[in-house]
Formats: C-alpha cells, structure tokens, sequence
C-alpha cells in the first residue's frame, strides 16, 4: 500500500519564522528567542503578541499602538455575549467560545489583506479576551463583565473575571500563561485552522476550526484532565496506589505526560511548575500541586525512558487553580484557547499572505474494485 503518514507524523506543511522546537533537547524558540529568556526578561505578554503578528519585538510607541488596537476589541456586541448566555452554565467553555467566535465570523466582513490583517488580529486578542471572560464568569454562575483597559491583557482580564483586584504576583502568572500557551508550531489544532484558511475562509472561521480541535483530551484538554487525575487521586498519600493501579497497568494514560514533539522535559512545564511554586499555594491546589510532584516522579521513572516526560499541560492547571479558575467546564482549555488565538492567527497569516494553497491531502484507497450497481428488487 503507498505510504500514509498517521497523524500527519514529521509531515511538514508550511514553512514559518514563527516557532520553532528542538523536541530531543527540550528547547522552544518564539523567533529565535528562547522561551526562558523571554520570561526571564519580564517580558509583556502583549509584546510577545506583537513580535508575531509584526515579526519583531516593539518599542515603546509601538506597543503602546498595538496595546490600544487590543483594547479596541474588548467591547463585544450583546449578540456575541447572548451566544455564550443563552447557553446552560454547565456547557462546555471552550464550545462557548467557539460559539461567540462564530457569531464574528457571520457578522464581520473580513477579505484578507496585508494591510488590515495585523490590525484585525490585534482586535480579534481582545474580542477572545472579553468572549473567555464571559464564557467562564458564565460558568461561575456570574453576570457577563468585559474587560476594560488598564497596564495589560492579564490585568485587564483576571479584573474582568473576578471580583477583586489581582495582586503583583497573579498578574505576572497570568502574563506569563499567555506568553507560554501562545504558539508551538503547528500542533492539531493550528493546522485545523490552516485547513480552514486555505480554503481563504475568514479569519475568525479559522479559530473557531482550531478551538474545536483544541477542545480534545489528547490536544488542549490534557489540562483540565491532568489537574482532574491530581483531583481524583486526592492526597499525596495515595499517588503511589493509584499509580500503580492505573498507570503502570496501562489502564490510563497519565495525562500531561508525552508529546508528539518532545521526548524530554517540555521547557514550558518547567516555567509552569515554578510559577505554581511562587503563587505560595493554599488549600487544594497546594495538595494537588504535592501530588503532582510525586506524579512526575513515579511518571518520569516509569515513562522517561519511552521519551515521555511532562508537558506543558501538566502544571498549568494548578497555576490556573492557584490564580481562582474553578476546575470545571473545560475552563483551562479556554485559557490555553486565549494565549494561543494570537500563535493561529500569526501562522494563519503568514500561510494566506506568503505561501497559500489550498490544503487538500489524498486517501489510499482499499476498498472494492469496480463492479456493475444491482437495483434494490434484485437485492
Ligand atoms: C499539548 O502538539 C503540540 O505541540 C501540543 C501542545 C501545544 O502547545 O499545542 O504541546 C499542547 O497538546 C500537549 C499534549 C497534551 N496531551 C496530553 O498530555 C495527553 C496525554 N498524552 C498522550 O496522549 C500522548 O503523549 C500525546 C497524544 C500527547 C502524543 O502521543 P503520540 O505522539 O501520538 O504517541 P502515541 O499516542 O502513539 O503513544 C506512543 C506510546 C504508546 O505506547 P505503546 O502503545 O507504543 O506501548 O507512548 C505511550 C502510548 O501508550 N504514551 C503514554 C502517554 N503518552 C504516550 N503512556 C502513558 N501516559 C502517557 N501520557
């Protein structure tokens, strides 16, 4: 049979000056910046924003531009709010944002251009930031609230879904939670969108094909299914056990754990584990971060030398926890959605502008040779 590559396996695409990884040694490069460098700098989430929509990191009044054009789309029409409300607060967070991104894509004329397009996906950041934040104050069982602008994206959105002023320390999590989900290549659900692009479809048809791909367990909803094994385990007394119950029996796969790319320690869990430490943990997610270190223990042991390793979903969940994001609704997956919507848009752009074609693989076929249609009386 002529080759098929499963699952699109070390099939390349498109080409891109986006990201980069090296999955052997664990290294994520965002434009030739290293992951850690850019958090160790203190980096703005909006400019790391603007760096892949632009192509180079902003100064001052560029920023400053580009901050405004965000803020520009935090201001969404009540028909984009009702297609979340008039939901049950039980539904799924990342279907509702697939729902208030569709009712862009019927309403806003897009044409994809050159001149427009960064501008359109500095406002779609912002629109995606107010559609979460009513999304998951919907699933709190809170009146919708959008984001009004202050000194950035993060601030501006924990102040949008919560009741109180976020301290120093939750502002910089949540900031670097956005920088950390914001691109990795093109993983399921960027090519989702690039399919859709291809067929030079809009721009918001082309997130709402990604969020769907997102949604899955195996992709952007290992997060809540991680933080929810941590859940089910429930005490650090009983990882062992359930380790040796569930996961080395091959009955369940550890969820946080492996990657298609990396085969060592994803650099990004990393950052995520260290924020989880620094946001002084109290209560449950204080427990489920003590379980989830002996997890990785026991996982690393059991499944490092298969060239499974922690990914970045495996920590992230604690530090949404740690920040006050409930543990339901597929709410952590719509977090990821947030940070990733500008890493779609910057790979959907480069691909419609620089290098477009029609996305269109072939099947092998095995099924039965030609052979004459028997009419139903003679069946
Ligand atoms: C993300 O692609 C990206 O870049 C995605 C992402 C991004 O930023 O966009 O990095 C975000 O999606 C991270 C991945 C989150 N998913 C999970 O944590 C779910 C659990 N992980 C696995 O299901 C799995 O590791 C995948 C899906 C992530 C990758 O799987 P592959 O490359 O398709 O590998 P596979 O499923 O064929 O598994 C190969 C072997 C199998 O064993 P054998 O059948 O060969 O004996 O490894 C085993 C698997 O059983 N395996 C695991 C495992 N992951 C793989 N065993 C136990 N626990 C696991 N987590």
């Amino acid at each position: 049979m002529e080759s098929i590559s499963r699952g699109l396996e070390d099939v390349n695409i498109k080409w891109t000056r986006l990201t980069t990884i090296d999955g052997e040694k664990g290294i994520l490069w965002y434009a030739g910046y290293r992951i850690e460098d850019i958090i160790n700098a203190k980096a703005k989430a909006e400019e790391i924003q603007y760096l892949f929509l632009y192509g180079n990191l902003p100064n001052r009044s560029q920023l400053d531009d580009f901050e405004k054009k965000v803020q520009q789309g935090y201001k969404i029409p009540d028909y984009s709010i009702k297609a979340i409300t008039a939901l049950p607060r039980t539904s799924d967070a990342v279907a509702l944002q697939m729902n208030a991104m569709a009712t862009f894509a019927a309403t806003e004329k897009f044409a994809w251009n050159k001149a427009t397009d960064r501008d359109t996906a500095a406002r779609i950041i912002g629109q995606m930031a107010s559609v979460t934040a009513v999304a998951i104050r919907h699933a709190m069982g809170k009146e919708p609230r959008l984001l009004e602008p202050s000194s950035s994206l993060a601030e501006s959105f924990l102040k949008a879904v919560f009741d109180r002023s976020p301290n120093e320390k939750e502002i910089e999590a949540m900031n670097d939670a956005l920088i950390l989900y914001l691109d990795h290549e093109v993983p399921a659900s960027t090519t989702a969108g690039l399919v859709v692009v291809s067929t030079l479809s809009d721009m918001y048809s082309g997130i709402v094909g990604a969020l769907a791909a997102l949604k899955g367990p195996l992709h952007g909803g290992a997060e809540e299914a991680a933080a929810m094994q941590f859940q089910e385990i429930g005490d650090p007394s009983k990882v062992d056990s359930w380790f040796q119950e569930n996961i080395k029996s091959g009955k369940k796969r550890l969820m946080g754990f492996g990657h298609r790319v990396y085969k060592t320690y994803d650099p990004r869990a990393k950052i995520f584990k260290r924020l989880a430490q620094e946001l002084n943990l109290k209560g449950a997610p204080k427990t489920l971060y003590e379980i989830a270190e002996r997890l990785e223990e026991l996982g690393i042991k059991e499944l490092g030398a298969k060239g499974i390793y922690p990914n970045t979903d495996f920590y992230s969940g604690i530090v949404y926890m740690g920040l006050g994001f409930p543990l339901q609704n597929n709410i952590y997956t719509a977090l990821f959605a947030l940070s990733r919507v500008t890493g779609w848009m910057a790979h959907f752009i480069e691909y419609v502008e620089e290098q477009h074609r029609l996305i269109r693989p072939r099947a092998v076929y095995v099924g039965p040779s030609e052979r004459p249609f028997v009419p139903l009386d003679k069946r």
